[in-house]
């Protein structure tokens, strides 16, 4: 058995982790991240691609913002398609802010280099990854790496292991309420090296159903349909995704949309959830492990990232000083944040899919609510502001 410590275990490598991991560093923190997948694997995920100006802003602070300053991709607004037409939400002229395009995959590289350079440890393909001790002073992480048990004793625990990892599910049940909305379709998405056929993103509400145009860069678009939760990926070769979004996105910009084989396919289903508090004892749940949000506002990544940077101001001052206020006031801090994202995401995805189950009255309330946008600037204020994201506090 090998036996470490270090003052932060953080338990996953998302985003949420290695974000965490490079804060901490910078204020010479000690902190080991405990990962179960291969960096290849991590690595290989396609999700979020928007960057609210406080994600980049805080990216700057890790050190770690060169390339998305460089080649991330300014996005003053977005289109809005329904009744046969676009939509501009400017952002720039409603709110003053802009949203920044460079994928989750690139921001995840990114700190891994940084990782890599500063001799940070991540311990990948860790198995049984467990923790206990947390409700107490002395939390441990167990895990198996190449067979040989590992134990890791901290100060803190930060669980940045996603919706399905082990950090929330160890908490005492009666110790944490859940709240949760499961949506009656799903997202598939596709990847290919196409440009874009619109230099910002376009959000589609068409009668059979939603689309949205998205990009990665100059060279590489990234789009989604929705989809019954049920849909086989088999049933959906290339040319039929490229079919329906032609259609979905209406012929002004079908014209535009040009077509290559897909490099990834997925499906993905739409929840919102809700765990709280983010805190027991000792452990800290941070991102996706505390909550998600349908992606149609595009939230998840930046929601971590608030997150983290909440948690890094309370871990940096109780590891420097031994004050807990900013740890006290993490759970209730983050949460106002989360549950203003998550209330813009369901407004945002009730808005733009067809939703069968609420019937002709909830389509005309989409109808409505849509028209109400497209002639009142302070409804579209109020969807430029949450969608560039809410203030930190
Ligand atoms: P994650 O990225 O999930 O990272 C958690 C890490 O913990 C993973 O690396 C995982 O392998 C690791 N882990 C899990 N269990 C353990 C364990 N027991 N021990 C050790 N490590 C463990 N957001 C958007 O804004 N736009 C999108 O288009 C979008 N698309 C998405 C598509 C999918 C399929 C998913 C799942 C999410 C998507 N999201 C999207 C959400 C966004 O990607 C997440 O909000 C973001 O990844 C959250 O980061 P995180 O670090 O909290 O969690
Ligand atoms: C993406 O590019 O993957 C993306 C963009 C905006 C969203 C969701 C996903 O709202």
């Amino acid at each position: 058995m090998v036996h470490r410590r270090t003052q932060v275990a953080i338990v996953g490598a998302g985003p949420a982790g290695l974000l965490l991991g490079a804060l901490l560093a910078c204020h010479d923190i000690d902190a080991v991240i405990v990962e179960q997948r291969s960096a290849e694997y991590v690595l290989g995920r396609i999700r979020a691609g928007v960057l609210e100006q406080t994600t980049v802003d805080l990216l700057r602070e890790a050190g770690v913002a060169d390339r998305c300053l460089k080649e991330g991709l300014t996005h003053d607004g977005i289109e809005l398609s329904f009744d046969g037409a676009l939509h501009r939400i400017d952002f720039r002229a409603l709110t003053g802010k802009h949203v920044t395009v460079y994928g989750q995959t690139e921001v995840t590289h990114d700190l891994m280099q940084l990782r890599a350079g500063g001799n940070l440890i991540t311990d990948y393909e860790a198995e049984d990854v467990q923790i206990e001790g947390f409700d107490g002073e002395h939390p441990v992480v167990h895990y198996v790496k190449n067979g040989v048990v590992q134990e890791l004793a901290c100060d803190f625990i930060a669980g940045c292991d996603g919706y399905h990892g082990i950090c929330r599910a160890s908490v005492p049940r009666d110790a944490i309420s859940t709240y949760e909305k499961v949506y009656p379709f799903g997202w598939l998405g596709i990847l290919a090296d196409v440009p874009p056929c619109d230099h910002e993103l376009i959000y589609a509400n068409h009668e059979r159903g939603f689309a949205l145009a998205s990009m990665r860069s100059a060279t590489r678009s990234r789009y989604y349909v929705q989809a019954p939760l049920d849909a086989d990926l088999a049933d959906w070769p290339d040319e039929r995704i490229w079919d329906e979004l032609a259609v979905r996105l209406g012929p002004q910009v079908a014209a535009k949309l040009e077509r290559a084989p897909a490099i990834e396919k997925s499906l993905a289903p739409l929840r919102s959830f809700v765990a709280e508090p983010m805190r027991w004892g000792r452990l800290f749940l941070a991102g996706d492990a505390a909550h998600i949000v349908p992606p149609t506002g595009a939230k998840g990544l930046n929601l971590a990232a608030s997150d983290v940077r909440f948690l890094a101001e309370g871990l940096i001052d109780a590891c420097r000083t031994g004050a807990m206020d900013g740890l006290d006031g993490y759970s209730r801090r983050a949460l106002a944040r989360v549950w203003k994202a998550e209330r813009f995401s369901w407004w945002f995805t009730s808005l733009i899919h067809r939703v069968p189950e609420t019937g002709a009255f909830g389509r005309r309330m989409q109808v409505a609510e849509l028209d109400y946008i497209r002639t009142s600037q302070a409804a579209q204020t109020t969807l430029a502001e949450n969608y560039v994201g809410l203030p930190l506090d």
